[in-house]
């Protein structure tokens, strides 16, 4: 098999991600600035299909205007020569003091103003680049104190200003979606739809929200103690999985942005299952890109820079490597059978079949031996190890 990745495998990187110099909450940079310019040409030579970024990753926050068109001119200069894509733009709501206390739910109105302001510039520019994917991550939307937020209010202003995004994309006529991103914690203490059900929950409660679904990232979800893998199918299922966020988390602690697959490495393999082969029942199909929002450790020079951005794609690659071979594994397939993986995939009630019906079959209650039922073994643990052993490459 090859570890080598090509545009077809649609890798994308934020350019926070490789470009992060690792300064900390305790320590300063260890790591030189990374010209974006450099990176497009290193991530194009890696193999990646696109680089993606927050307006200010390439445009500081207080660039004049000529000092932007030179850097718009280089970076799109270094696309146009490596055809490195822009599939995803999102916007900085959290670096500048400014939105020490939120963007879309600061308690200063005018506040409020500027970010939602700042927000519909980086949609125009996001179209421009040609983006499908506008992401929204809440970062600093959130409190640390409970009765400093009106949080019904909060939430008003949070619709409020997802609602006017995405009508103004549907005014410009825009082939743009809006993807939130859920996060428990981090900047803030709490932060509003801190997981994929609050966010998709979020989301049915939108004017807008037909062009409105999620971006997940692995390790947020295992922040808050939750099965990503879980999350994403959740997404799915409801056609809302829009975007990804794959890194590496080990427990609940804090935002570790590791490479994928460098923490919950079983998760990560059921993740990648379920994006490569699908539901085994059949059902929506992820086709985005496959982002990285990870963190080269602080430790590491530019050496580690790349090559972890190496190891996250080889991680993908290993991992649906495996992940085909466990599905295609007629011993696997036997065991899903016997695990009664398909027969979830049947209907409980037959064709037409209404619930005056059920409750007049006396098979399903009255004869129903519900001890016999309870015999049978659902072999899960069987499955598991099968799984295992794939992921393992010892079949
Ligand atoms: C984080 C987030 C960010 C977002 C990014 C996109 O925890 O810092 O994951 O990296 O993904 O801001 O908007
Ligand atoms: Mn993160
Ligand atoms: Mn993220």
């Amino acid at each position: 098999m090859t570890l080598s990745p090509t545009p077809a495998d649609k890798f994308t990187f934020g350019l926070w991600t490789v470009g992060w110099t690792g300064a900390d909450p305790f320590g300063v940079a260890t790591r030189a600035e990374l010209d974006p310019v450099e990176a497009v040409h290193r991530l194009a030579g890696l193999g990646a299909y696109g680089i993606t970024f927050h307006d200010n990753d390439l445009i500081p926050f207080d660039a004049t205007a000529s000092e932007r068109d030179l850097i718009l001119k280089n970076f799109k200069a270094a696309l146009a020569e490596t055809g490195l894509k822009v599939p995803m733009v999102t916007t900085n709501l959290f670096s500048h003091p400014v939105f020490k206390d939120g963007g879309f739910t600061s308690n200063d109105r005018s506040i409020r103003r500027f970010a939602l302001s700042k927000v519909l510039r980086n949609i125009d520019s996001a179209a421009e680049f040609g983006a499908e994917t506008f992401v929204m991550w809440g970062g600093r939307e959130g409190s640390e104190y409970d009765g400093s937020k009106d949080l019904a209010a909060a939430l008003d202003r949070m619709r409020e200003g997802v609602d006017t995004a995405a009508a103004y994309i549907k005014d410009k006529g825009y082939n743009l979606r809006i993807a939130l991103e859920p996060k428990p914690n981090e900047p803030r203490g709490d932060i509003f739809l801190p997981t994929v059900g609050h966010a998709l929950a979020f989301i049915a409660q939108l004017e807008h929200g037909d062009i409105v679904g999620l971006n997940p990232e692995t390790g947020h979800e295992q922040m808050a103690g939750l099965n990503f893998t879980h999350g994403i199918a959740q997404a799915l299922w409801a056609g809302k999985l829009f975007h990804i966020d794959l890194n590496g988390q080990r427990g609940i602690k804090y935002d570790q942005d590791l490479v994928f697959g460098h923490g919950d490495l079983t998760s990560a393999f059921f993740t990648v299952d379920l994006l490569e082969n699908g539901f085994p029942n059949g059902g929506p199909r992820y086709e985005g890109p496959r982002h990285f929002d990870y963190k080269p450790s602080r430790t590491d020079g530019y050496d580690g820079v790349w090559e972890s951005a190496k190891a996250n794609m080889a991680m993908y690659l290993l991992l649906k490597e495996r992940a085909t071979a466990f599905r295609a594994d007629p011993q696997v397939q036997e065991a899903l059978a016997a695990s009664g993986v398909y027969e979830l995939g049947e209907t409980t009630l037959a064709a037409g079949e209404t619930a005056t019906d059920l409750l007049a079959d006396t098979t399903a209650f009255e004869a129903f031996d519900a001890n016999k039922a309870a015999e049978r073994s659902f072999a899960f643990i069987r499955l598991n190890q099968l799984a295992l052993e794939h992921l393992l490459n010892a079949r």
